[in-house]
């Protein structure tokens, strides 16, 4: 395998336009922390950048409907996404932002380059224009629609109700969400990146010579790879961001996806004079650290951007996470089904690490997976507390007691002793193959395994019961828990910083370099310990109620806010209505249809007889729920055949925020068979 001599880690510009929540920390940034840290610890050269992504359509549409600028948008969120990343320990060598002089020079040359180079194709396209507001509209500006589901509230790139990907003028009905008034197409120019020039170099370099990538990420570029890749555009119509630097593109910026990765280069320019080693030199190790639904952009748009421009690296790799979920829900922003960093952060002071550990212990690698409150307790609690901080304490207590806090001689040493010793130290290699893999989950369980063998040591030798009899073997024994608990402390750092600093001023030590990892020496006899304390606590059940309480709270919320009425149906006539024989009839017999799940065979008396009606309300309503109600039926619907039931009627009812069925009834008892009308 190819030695590099130094390493250039990015993550993920996060959009200015939010905060970060726990799918993003999960994803992106705490596994690259994790690596950094690691590579750090063994003293490589590292350089991490990351920074905020303040262009795209949709700052400027916050910043519309908060009726503030873009830019003081991106300047909230900024400061709110730096300071939080700061507080959990996220150690970039530099949080950047796209915003800035550099990068808007940068940017902007690299696209003049590709420009002068003949890299672009220039194309005339048709774009939407809103006539009234006098600017182009960009997709996600325009409403109208869905031509696959009939959603009249689809965007103009997406339908948000049936998940379709959509074009503008694919809309039935399109409108203009800035002013309301129907768009016009009008022509346009753009320049276009012509990604099929670059598909097969990029067939072989991703196809076969990145075999090794994880297979989420292989796959994904296998696909688009396989559907043939398609000019791409690279400029957009809008007022908000790096300017075209070519003559007669006024009113025209920079796609965000073309400037954002550039944004990587930016930063390592504010971050070191150096820059140029770190991105131009094959030397370098690149890594990009990012979410699934940017894999396209790093793995194949950027580095056709990179190849085209000349003298560029690529990534060695692009180890992109899933996504995690929150509660079995996707997380979304829209719907504030989150957790977001900086409330964690202000509602569990000094509660870093438990964060760290939970996220990188449910990390999405390879699949989609959950995050739950009720997890993240019993991780707290049955591993942090019992195992880790277990043992740490009763290796550090014991010395205390025993040996007034100073490491004690080591004797003779047993087989048990040097088992033990043995497989501390090989987790130092196990722990470096999972880093190095980006398996950020297999080393964190790697890294706990040395706190269980540590205390499994300590069940097994028992020094509280030896002690009167035979003080040196305690020596020996607590000599070496010492001894593991500094190489946990080495361990522990990449993925629980706060901690392994509190435990290394616990040891006495200076923060420990890797490479002490594992060996049976680390403390030298006599060595003064520094205070006992506890490392984690339990989190109790009131805490965690409290944050489900929240989210509770936040569906809630949603419910009432994101409730959109139908839109008025076609007008009827006096005549129409009375079509319907809509009355009031009272069940008189339920029982669920056999086999079925949903449906509930119904007697009701309508004043003019006795029917059936079979409703598909069993998982709403037990047939004793139903049994004796008042009801509205639509007596004179047609009868229709369910589950060989003939069914006479339909009973009204609603369906609530949640989805769940409810009755409509009189207010009061009202006698059976009289008409609503
Ligand atoms: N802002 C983008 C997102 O959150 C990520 C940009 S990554 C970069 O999905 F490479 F473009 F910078
Ligand atoms: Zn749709």
């Amino acid at each position: 395998m190819k030695e590099f001599k130094r390493y250039l880690v990015t993550s993920a510009l996060p959009y200015a336009n939010g905060p970060v929540h726990i799918g993003h920390l999960a994803g992106v940034y705490i596994p690259s922390d994790i690596y950094v840290r690691y590579l750090r610890g063994r003293g490589a050269d590292v350089k991490w950048v990351c920074g905020s992504d303040e262009h795209g359509v949709p700052i400027t549409i916050k910043a519309r409907k908060e009726g503030v600028s873009p830019q003081d948008v991106v300047d909230k969120y900024n400061k709110i996404i730096k300071d939080s990343f700061e507080e959990l320990g996220i150690s970039f060598d530099i949080y950047s932002r796209t915003s800035s002089a550099t990068h808007a020079e940068t940017a902007s040359d690299f696209f003049r380059l590709l420009y002068d180079k003949g890299e672009f194709i220039e194309q005339e396209t048709e774009q939407f224009y809103d006539e009234e507001a006098g600017q182009f509209l960009a997709d996600r500006y325009i409403t109208g629609t869905c031509p696959h589901c009939g959603n009249e509230r689809a965007y103009g790139d997406q339908c948000e109700s049936c998940g379709t990907t959509l074009n503008a003028t694919d809309l039935i009905a399109p409108k203009s969400a800035i002013s309301g008034s129907v768009p016009v197409l009008r022509k346009t120019k753009h320049w276009f990146l012509p990604l099929d020039k670059h598909e097969s170099f990029l067939r072989e370099w991703i196809l076969d010579g990145h075999k090794e990538w994880k297979p989420n990420v292989y796959g994904q570029c296998k696909s688009w790879l396989d559907l043939g890749l398609q000019p791409r555009a690279v400029s957009r119509d809008l007022n908000w961001g790096i300017p075209v630097p070519v003559e007669g593109a006024e009113g025209k910026v920079l796609y965000v996806w073309f400037d954002a990765p550039i944004g990587y280069i930016s930063a390592t320019k504010d971050l070191t004079p150096d820059w140029e080693k770190y991105w131009k030199d094959s030397d370098t190790k690149m890594v990009h650290f990012i979410g699934k639904d940017n894999i396209v952009f790093h793995c194949i748009v950027f580095p056709a951007m990179l190849r085209a421009h000349g003298g560029y690296i690529l990534p060695e790799n692009v180890p992109a996470n899933e996504f995690l979920n929150l509660e079995g829900d996707k997380i979304s922003t829209s719907r504030n089904w989150a957790v977001w960093l900086h409330e964690y952060l202000a509602d569990m002071p000094g509660k870093q690490d438990v964060l760290r550990y939970v996220l990188c212990a449910n990390a999405p690698e390879t699949k989609d997976n959950d995050f739950t409150w009720r997890d993240f307790q019993a991780r707290n609690n049955n591993e942090l507390v019992a195992i880790l901080g277990n043992f740490v304490n009763r290796a550090l207590v014991l010395t205390g007691k025993y040996f007034d806090g100073k490491v004690p001689a080591r004797g003779p040493v047993t087989d048990f002793d040097n088992e033990i010793l043995s497989q501390v130290a090989a987790s130092k290699k196990a722990l470096e193959d999972y880093i190095e893999g980006y398996r950020f989950r297999d080393a964190l369980k790697e890294m706990m395994n040395i706190a269980r063998l540590g205390n499994k040591y300590l069940a097994d030798t028992e020094p509280w019961k030896v002690y009167k009899e035979d003080p040196a073997r305690v020596a020996t024994v607590l000599n070496i828990a010492l001894q593991i608990t500094a190489s946990l402390s080495i361990a522990m750092e990449p993925f629980i910083p706060f901690s392994a600093a509190k435990l290394a001023v616990m040891l006495g030590t200076e923060p420990l370099s890797w490479e002490l990892l594992g060996s049976s020496d680390i403390l030298p006899e006599g060595h003064v310990l520094g205070k006992p304390e506890l490392l984690f606590e339990k989190i109790e059940d009131s805490v965690i109620e409290a944050q489900l309480a929240k989210l509770e709270a936040a569906k809630e919320a949603n419910a009432a806010a994101g409730f959109e009425p139908q839109p008025q149906k076609e007008p009827v006539s006096y005549d129409d209505f009375q079509k319907m024989d809509i009355r009031i009839a009272r069940v008189v017999e339920a029982e669920k249809v056999p086999k079925t799940k949903k449906l509930l065979k119904l007697t009701i008396d309508t004043g003019i007889d006795k029917r059936v009606i079979v409703s598909g309300i069993a998982e709403h309503y037990t047939p004793e729920q139903m049994i004796g109600k008042q009801i509205l039926v639509l007596v004179n619907l047609i009868p229709r055949e369910l589950k060989g039931i003939t069914s006479q009627g339909m009973i009204l009812m609603v369906e609530d925020h949640n989805g769940a069925l409810v009755a409509v009834t009189p207010e009061r008892d009202v006698r059976q068979g009289t008409t609503v009308g």
